[in-house]
């Protein structure tokens, strides 16, 4: 399985073949972005405690608590109980070296004081959907195939996308479009919806993917991207409060690592890269170890075409 991002092309992803073990038969794996440059720049080490806040199927965690023999410890933080569940699956041969919370990683600080912890080595983020979750049409990410509205990664929570495209106002609709999708027709498209939605409630991906396309006039569909595309990333950053949380962590870093300690992240679109640079910079107890992002080769994005759009930052926390 492939990493998703947040810039959906018109091009079908690669097809896997390979599960999270590595067999041909099951489900493919999400191949992780970035592996060997991330886990170089949060530098594990025997003994460390590391947390990944966005454990996925744990292709980034396998690969940091190899690095950390024999007794660096990783506690995954993961809010989608699927995904949740097949990294731990993957990881028991770890022993208890792995652990993982059923949480948010905005709640990263109460979770580790749980465990007794109140400082870590390093913490990574390795923002976006998971493949597992993208290319599940029951999870509603994709207009590519049609399923129900929802894009919960954590399905406890509330609203889902459905509920939001059908109760809030067009105003607030509008904004979402416009402030987490970029989109310059956000407002067209929000007056679009809450007519359509006077008729019919919107419950599937494909209705409103269709009143999206037909809101927009034809010269003004984009030619690289499906004309749908800002809006579901709008939509999604919405329902799992992506932004928010990230600021929390961001908010609360140096008080999350010990002296010498890393932070790494991955983003897949402008609105985090941005977050992340100004608070790396703004921090004045940290010291940025990327000048500029780190970007997948050419060689990854040929094999990963969901790559292409990721960015790492890194820094570590004055001593
Ligand atoms: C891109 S995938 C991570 C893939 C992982 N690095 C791997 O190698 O398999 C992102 C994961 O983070 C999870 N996630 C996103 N936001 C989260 C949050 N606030 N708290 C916990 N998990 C989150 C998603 O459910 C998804 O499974």
């Amino acid at each position: 399985m492939t990493h998703a991002g947040n810039n959906f092309s018109k091009k079908k992803p690669r097809s896997p073949t390979a599960n999270s073990s590595g067999s041909e038969t099951s489900p493919p794996i999400h191949t992780p972005v970035l592996l060997d440059e991330a886990v170089h720049l949060l530098a594990p080490v025997d003994g460390g405690i590391y947390v990944d806040g966005t454990l996925g199927l744990g292709g980034h965690t396998e690969k940091i608590l190899q690095s950390c023999t024999p007794s660096g410890r990783v506690i995954g933080f993961e809010w989608d109980d699927n995904a949740l569940e097949l990294a731990t699956k993957r990881l028991t041969p770890f022993g208890r070296r792995y652990s993982a919370q059923h949480r948010s990683y905005s709640e990263i600080m109460d979770g580790l004081n749980e465990m007794g912890i109140h400082r870590v080595d390093g913490l990574l983020l390795d923002l976006g959907v998971s493949s597992l979750q993208f290319d599940n049409a029951t999870r509603g990410f994709s207009f590519q195939a049609d399923g129900p509205l929802d894009m919960r990664m954590d399905r406890r929570r509330h609203p889902s996308a459905e509920e939001i495209i059908n109760n809030f106002s067009k105003d607030d609709l509008a904004d979402i479009f416009y402030y987490f999708g970029e989109e310059r027709q956000a407002r067209r498209i929000a007056s679009h919806i809450v007519a359509e939605r006077g008729k019919e409630r919107i419950k599937t991906t494909s209705h409103l993917a269709h009143i999206i396309a037909g809101a927009i006039p034809r010269k003004f569909h984009p030619r690289k991207i499906h004309v749908a595309t800002k809006v579901f990333q709008a939509l999604r950053i919405a329902v799992n409060k992506e932004l928010d949380n990230l600021t929390t962590v961001l908010n609360f870093i140096t008080e999350i690592l010990k002296p010498g300690g890393r932070i790494c992240i991955i983003t897949f679109h402008s609105l985090e890269d941005r977050l992340v640079k100004w608070k790396f910079k703004d921090n004045p107890l940290l010291h940025v170890l990327t000048k500029k992002p780190v970007t997948p080769s050419n060689e990854e994005i040929k094999m990963n075409p969901r790559a292409r759009s990721a960015k790492l930052r890194a820094a570590f926390m004055k001593g």
